[in-house]
């Protein structure tokens, strides 16, 4: 992150915080349909998720914290709650867990009093040649990345239809679920599975008034590569400059304004995933001649 942004990100959180304690509101912008609207955020401990829960509650949002991290949940909603009017929950649960995920629903929707926005953020990576991996570190991540989603969608269905101000789910895929790479193997089909799978629930969930927002994102500025199961792999390519999550945020929470299909984030990240779109054989060629060299 550029100095520009820290003092950016550090000047917009003390604006924050005047507003909301001399007005008492969330914010101004709270006249949204995000101003009345119940959020479940997972993987809300740290990065994209907790740069999601401030930015939401800047909106006036209701929000259901979950992460395993118990205490770290606990905190971020306390500290939220500080400021500003809207009601803020934290759980901590396990997404690979089917009865974590019925109490995170119906908690949510008994303390809430329904639900509006599922955000399936959580997810986890490994990082190493697929020989050199293992079927539990695909499963895990897979576990993770895919079927928790999916089945936390299951549970959501139901009570987004009766949504008021119109049910969408945010599924936080990555460029990586649009154009695989090299030494990410298993997280790239996590990903790809989630794309694909929100690409067709759209379709399918129009008739509930359901809106689904695939988020790709880039490289971002979070701890994600320190809590990665396996990091094997060097990469031999030379890493593009990582988005803040605090901006991943804001584009996030602007897309979903927008009620827009698919938000790609991050220079780096729409250059892969343009790059692939036009000339697909030119991205294999670079790939394979950079891995050719790989020890
Ligand atoms: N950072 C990037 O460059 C990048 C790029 C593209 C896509 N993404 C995606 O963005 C999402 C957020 O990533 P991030 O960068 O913010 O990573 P992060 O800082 O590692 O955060 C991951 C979050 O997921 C939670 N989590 C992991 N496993 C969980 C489980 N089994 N049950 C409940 N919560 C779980 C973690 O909390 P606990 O450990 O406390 O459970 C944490 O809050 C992920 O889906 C990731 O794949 C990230």
């Amino acid at each position: 992150m550029t100095l520009a942004q820290r003092l950016a990100d550090k000047w917009a959180g003390w604006w924050q915080a005047k507003w909301q304690a001399s007005h008492q509101l969330a914010g101004p912008w709270d006249r949204t349909w995000l101003g009345q609207a119940r959020v479940i955020i997972t993987g809300a401990s740290r990065g994209i998720g907790e740069a999601l829960a401030k930015r939401l509650s800047f909106y006036g949002a209701h929000l259901c914290l979950a992460a395993r991290s118990t205490e770290k949940v606990h905190r971020l909603a306390q500290h939220l709650r500080t400021f500003g009017r809207s009601q803020i929950i934290a759980l901590g649960m396990d997404v690979t867990k089917p009865e974590d995920r019925k109490l995170l629903i119906d908690g949510t929707v008994y303390y809430l009093g329904g639900l509006d926005v599922l955000i399936n953020n959580a997810g986890v990576g490994a990082s190493g040649l697929f020989e050199e991996g293992s079927p539990e570190r695909l499963r895990q991540i897979m576990e993770t990345n895919f079927f928790a989603a999916v089945e936390l969608i299951r549970l959501a269905i139901p009570h987004l239809e009766k949504s008021p101000v119109g049910g969408m789910i945010v599924n936080i895929s990555s460029v990586l679920g649009r154009r695989g790479i090299p030494g990410y193997a298993d997280y790239c089909a996590s990903k790809f599975a989630l794309t694909g799978f929100s690409e067709a629930l759209r379709a399918e969930l129009v008739r509930q008034g359901i809106h689904v927002l695939t988020v790709l994102p880039g490289l971002i500025d979070t701890p994600f590569n320190q809590h990665m199961l396996e990091a094997r792999f060097r990469p031999p390519w030379r890493e593009p400059e990582r988005m803040s999550a605090s901006q991943c945020a804001r584009e996030i929470v602007a897309a979903m304004l927008k009620r827009k299909n698919e938000v790609v984030l991050t220079a780096g990240g729409k250059f892969l995933v343009w790059s692939n779109r036009l000339l697909p054989f030119v991205v294999d060629w670079v790939l394979a001649r950079m891995m050719r060299r790989y020890p």
